[in-house]
C-alpha cells in the first residue's frame, strides 16, 4: 500500500486515483483513510509530514518527496532516516525551473519589476538599459539536475553561465567551479547570481552581507532554492546601497512570506509564491509509479537522498 499525504482531501483523493492507474498492483490510499494499517504501508508520497507521522510506519520501503527538496522531511527529527528517501526528479522540473530563470533573469534585465510599479501607478517611465544578456554571466550557486536543465535555455538567450557546486562539472559551454575554495572566482564573475542549492547545514544563510559584496556591483540575484539560503536584511541592505540592482525570489523562511515582511513592497524586489518548478500532477506520478515498477522489479530507486552529504 502507498500512503499520499497532501494538502486537500480530493487533491490526496486524485493523486491515488492517479497512482493506482499507472502502477497495476499498487493499493494508493490518502493516509488518513479508515482503513489503513500502519504496517501494511509500503511507500509513502508526501510533501511536509507532521513530525513523528513517518516513524509510526514501521515496514516502509521507501518514502517518495512530492518535490526535489527533502528537507520538509530531513527536518523531522524522528524520519526513518534507514528508508530510502526518493527526490522528484523527471524531465518537466527541469523544463520549468529552466523557464522560471529565463523569465527571472530577464525581468531583471528588462526592469520588469520598475514598469509593473509605473503600470500600477499609470506612469510611463522609460527606461532602457545598455546590456543585452550577451553581455552578461549567470551565476548558478548549485549546478545540480535543475540548475543543469536551464543552462540550455539561459544560453539560448545569450547569457553566459557558470556553476559552483560541491564537485566539478563538465556541461557543454559552463565553466565549472567547485568547494569552498572556488566560490569567490565564481562570484566575481556573476552578474546574476542564481541561487539553487540544496536546504544543508552549510547552505543555511550562505547569501549573507559577506557574499553579496563579493558579486559583481550592481549583481542581480534568483532564489529559487530555499528562503533559508538568504539572510533578509543583509539582502534588503545589498539592494538599498545598489550592490544588488533587483532581486527575484521565489521561496522563504517561513512560507507564505508573512505580510509585515519588507520584501513585499521592496521596489527593487519581485516576490513569486514558491511557484519556480512545480511539475503537473501526472508527471510527478508517473515518475513515482515506475519508480515503485522498477523497484519491485528488482531495481535500484532513483534520484536517492544520501545522508553524508545530506541532500
Ligand atoms: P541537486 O541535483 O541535488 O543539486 C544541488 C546542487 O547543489 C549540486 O550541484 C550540489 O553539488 C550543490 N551543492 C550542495 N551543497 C553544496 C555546497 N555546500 N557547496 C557547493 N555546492 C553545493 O538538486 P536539484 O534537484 O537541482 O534541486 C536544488 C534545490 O532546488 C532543491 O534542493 C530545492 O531546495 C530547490 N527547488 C526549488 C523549487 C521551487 O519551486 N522553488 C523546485 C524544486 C527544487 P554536487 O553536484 O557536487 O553534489
Ligand atoms: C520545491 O520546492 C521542490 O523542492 O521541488
Amino acid at each position: 500500500m502507498l500512503l499520499v499525504r497532501v494538502e486537500g482531501a480530493r487533491t490526496r483523493q486524485a493523486w491515488c486515483d492517479l497512482l493506482e492507474r499507472m502502477c497495476p498492483g499498487l493499493a494508493a490510499r490518502p493516509f488518513d483513510a479508515p482503513e489503513v494499517r500502519p504496517e501494511e504501508v509500503r511507500y509513502v508520497l508526501t510533501w511536509g509530514p507532521p513530525p513523528g507521522w513517518l516513524a509510526g510506519l514501521p515496514r516502509l520501503n521507501a518514502i517518495f518527496s512530492l518535490g526535489a527538496g527533502v528537507d520538509h522531511i530531513t527536518a523531522d527529527p524522528s524520519w526513518p532516516s534507514h528508508v530510502p528517501l526518493v527526490r522528484m526528479g523527471g524531465e518537466e522540473p527541469g523544463q520549468r525551473m529552466g523557464e522560471y530563470l529565463a523569465w527571472a533573469c530577464l525581468t531583471l534585465l528588462r526592469h520588469g519589476r520598475t514598469f509593473a510599479i509605473a503600470q500600477a501607478e499609470r506612469r510611463w517611465d522609460y527606461k532602457v538599459g545598455e546590456d543585452t544578456a550577451r553581455d552578461l554571466t549567470v551565476g548558478i550557486m548549485g549546478m545540480g539536475s535543475l540548475g543543469a536543465a536551464a543552462v540550455p535555455m539561459l544560453r539560448g538567450l545569450g547569457y553566459r553561465v557558470i556553476g559552483w557546486s560541491r564537485s566539478r562539472k563538465a556541461l557543454e559551454g559552463v565553466e565549472s567551479f567547485a568547494g569552498a575554495e572556488e566560490l569567490d572566482a565564481f562570484l566575481v564573475r556573476s552578474d546574476v547570481l542564481v541561487c539553487l542549492l540544496p536546504s544543508t547545514p552549510e547552505t543555511a544563510g550562505i547569501v549573507n552581507a559577506g557574499l553579496l559584496a563579493r558579486l559583481r556591483p550592481g549583481a542581480g540575484f534568483v532564489n529559487a532554492a530555499r528562503g533559508g539560503h538568504v539572510v533578509v536584511p543583509d539582502l534588503v541592505a545589498a539592494l538599498d546601497s545598489g550592490q544588488v540592482s533587483g532581486a527575484v525570489l521565489d521561496v522563504f523562511d517561513p512560507e507564505p512570506l508573512p505580510a509585515e515582511s519588507p520584501l513585499w513592497s521592496h521596489p527593487k524586489v519581485t516576490v513569486t509564491p514558491h511557484v519556480a518548478s512545480v511539475a503537473r500532477r501526472e508527471a510527478r506520478a508517473r515518475y513515482v509509479a515506475e519508480a515503485i515498477l522498477g523497484f519491485e522489479a528488482g531495481g535500484p530507486l532513483p534520484n536517492l537522498y544520501d545522508p553524508a552529504r545530506g541532500y
